[in-house]
């Protein structure tokens, strides 16, 4: 089966002008690129990584608005976004749902946004250290995913990808194990599939580095990473890339 990755860098909070020229020059265009890599910078970055990055990188933004226009200070539309070429958008980060309580809701008039200005949604679910101990993550995103898809959304001519991040995996140094994050991926395969003939790649995150990433990579249903931390360091990021390549180029 030939399964294309997708290879995404969060960089969250991070990155300066100075970073970002240091990143690009150590990551070169000489990689191959079967694959798709994705590069996620802070708004105000996007301009900058468009303009350094090898022309096969994708862009993208971290956040979308709901609304179109108007009085919603610090907010940036899908319009806004689109201006500026973005190709993808991160839409409902755990960090987001904590941090800035969006809800199901709000998620899914996001979605709705990025949809109607051309930018391909990155759907991120998960479910809590608690509720994985109270044996609940199947119906989190079971409920995560149902109250913001449906398959009227998934007929719109969009490359969608779901990323499941278990919270407590983010940013903690603890990795779902591959079996563990693919029986949570088929199930998430399932869920979609009702809603949809298309395939939608489902992307894992949650520490995954390059020492983890080949057997998360190999696992049937993990389409790719969305990697936080470590790719913050250029040479790592490329190397999870690489990993991807030799994967899919056998
Ligand atoms: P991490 O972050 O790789 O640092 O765990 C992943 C994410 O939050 O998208």
């Amino acid at each position: 089966m030939d399964k294309k990755y997708y290879i995404a860098a969060n960089w969250k909070m991070n990155a300066s002008l100075s970073f970002i020229d240091d990143y690009f020059s150590s990551l070169d265009s000489n990689s191959e690129n079967s694959n798709e890599m994705i590069v996620c910078p802070p708004d105000i970055y996007l301009q900058s990584v468009i303009k350094t990055a090898p022309k096969f990188i994708k862009t993208g933004a971290q956040n979308i608005s709901s609304h179109d226009v108007g009085a919603y200070t610090g907010e940036c539309s899908g319009e806004m976004l689109a201006d500026h070429f973005v190709q993808y958008v991160i839409i409902g980060h755990s960090e987001r749902r904590q941090y800035h309580q969006e809800s199901n809701e709000e998620i899914k008039l996001k979605i709705m946004k990025a949809i109607e200005n051309g930018i391909n949604p990155i759907l991120c679910i998960g479910e809590s250290k608690k509720e994985r101990e109270l044996d609940q993550t199947f119906d989190v995103i079971n409920n995560q995913i149902r109250s913001v898809l449906d398959s009227d959304l998934l007929s719109k001519d969009i490359n969608m990808l779901i990323a499941y991040e278990p919270i407590w995996a983010i940013g903690t140094g603890l990795t779902a194990t591959p079996d563990m994050a693919n029986d949570v991926h088929s199930f998430i395969h399932s869920i979609v599939s009702e809603m949809t003939s298309k395939s939608i790649p489902i992307i894992y995150g949650g520490s995954m580095k390059e020492s983890n990433a080949k057997e998360l990579l190999e696992m049937e249903h993990i389409h790719g990473g969305l990697i936080g931390g470590a790719s913050l360091d250029a040479s790592e990021f490329l190397n999870i890339y690489n990993i991807a390549e030799e994967i899919r180029n056998g």
